[in-house]
């Protein structure tokens, strides 16, 4: 390289860190720097020309340390403007981390306890049409549910609604796989009703559907008191007689929560029970719509809100705080698991 070509290389440099700037030194003019090279060459040089070697050794030197000046200064004024890359009209003060949210937990939570017990997810579409959501699951035409005032439907093709629950994944999952069945499927639903401190148009339910050979009603019964011990640390249930479409027979499934305190009394409305889920023995129309064969297959199902566990789980009073997401609720909920 020429003595114009090196100054041109020196002229050009900018470092961006104070290590930058020191191998830029090192590299001219350290020990082992490439002037201490050039000047022990200089016995090399043809004696007439020894001193114009000299002096171009010199313009190199003097600009290295000219330029290294120079980047100190700006590195130093720069720090005490903050720094390179701090933006001044920045907020001042620590980032503060979100937290995860209470139907998160929850979900997160249930997923986890089922599939201790070899239950996988699975999921299926927001936006479902009639036979997925009710007539697959055995709704009678008239039944209420369909109703327009519990779905909402999509305008352009009445065919097709935002799904009324997570039940709609049953089919879906039955339709595509065989026997043995055992999924949980978490998701968001739709329905069309005014909105209180107990209701909401959209919620998330988590559905449970276990089938294979020989399930029976007590299976079902060791299911949910597990997920009762696991989640709750409640060792006692009870089956109410109910009724659903889908299944058959049917029940509500009610955790012994105790009547220890004001809260007790309060969200079990002074009975010590609490309504968890509703639950039953898949209803053979169901198999049989779904492509399973109920001379072969046996199995049940439940179903269950999330909000209304997590309202519990953490003593909220209103399903709107919810959904609100206002930051100073969600921070009061941070490690509150
Ligand atoms: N799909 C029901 C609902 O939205 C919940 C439910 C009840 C699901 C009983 C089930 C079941 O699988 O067996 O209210």
């Amino acid at each position: 390289m020429s003595q114009e070509e090196l100054l041109k290389e020196i002229e050009a440099f900018s470092a961006s860190s104070a290590e930058e700037l020191e191998a830029f030194r090192l590299k001219f003019l350290g020990k082992k720097g490439l002037i201490k090279d050039l000047s022990a060459t200089i016995k090399d040089v043809e004696p007439s020309e020894r001193k114009a070697f000299g002096q171009r050794l010199n313009q190199l030197k003097t600009a290295v340390q000219e330029k290294i000046d120079v980047l100190k200064d700006a590195m130093s004024s720069n720090e005490q403007a903050g720094g390179p890359g701090v933006d001044p009209t920045r907020p001042s003060g620590e980032e503060e981390l979100g937290s995860e949210h209470p139907v998160s937990m929850v979900r997160r939570e249930i997923e986890a306890i089922f599939q201790r017990i070899g239950f996988s997810i699975a999921e299926g579409p927001e936006i479902e049409d009639d036979w997925h959501n009710f007539s697959a699951l055995n709704f009678p035409e008239e039944h209420p549910a369909r109703d327009m005032q519990d779905t909402f439907f999509i305008e352009k093709n009445p065919d097709m609604a935002l799904r009324t629950h997570t039940s709609s994944v049953q089919v879906r999952v039955m339709e595509s796989q065989k026997p043995p069945i055992r999924i949980i499927a978490p998701g968001r639903v739709y329905r069309n009703e005014a909105i209180s401190s107990r209701s909401h148009c959209i919620f998330h339910q988590v559905e449970g559907l276990y089938i294979d050979k020989g399930v029976s009603f007590a299976d079902m019964k060791q299911t949910i008191e597990y997920f009762a011990k696991a989640f709750f640390g409640k060792t006692k249930i009870r089956l109410r007689p109910s009724y659903f479409p889908f299944t058959e027979p049917s029940a509500e499934v009610d955790v012994y929560w105790g009547l220890e305190n004001e809260t007790d009394y309060r969200i079990t409305k002074g009975t010590g029970w609490l309504e968890i889920m509703g639950c039953g023995m898949v209803d053979p129309n169901v198999l049989k719509a779904s492509g399973i064969d109920p001379d072969v297959y046996s199995g049940f199902a439940f179903g269950m809100g999330i909000e209304r566990i997590a309202m519990n789980r953490f003593g909220i009073g209103d399903i709107r705080m919810l959904f609100e997401n206002d930051i100073r609720f969600l921070k009061q909920m941070k490690g509150a698991w």
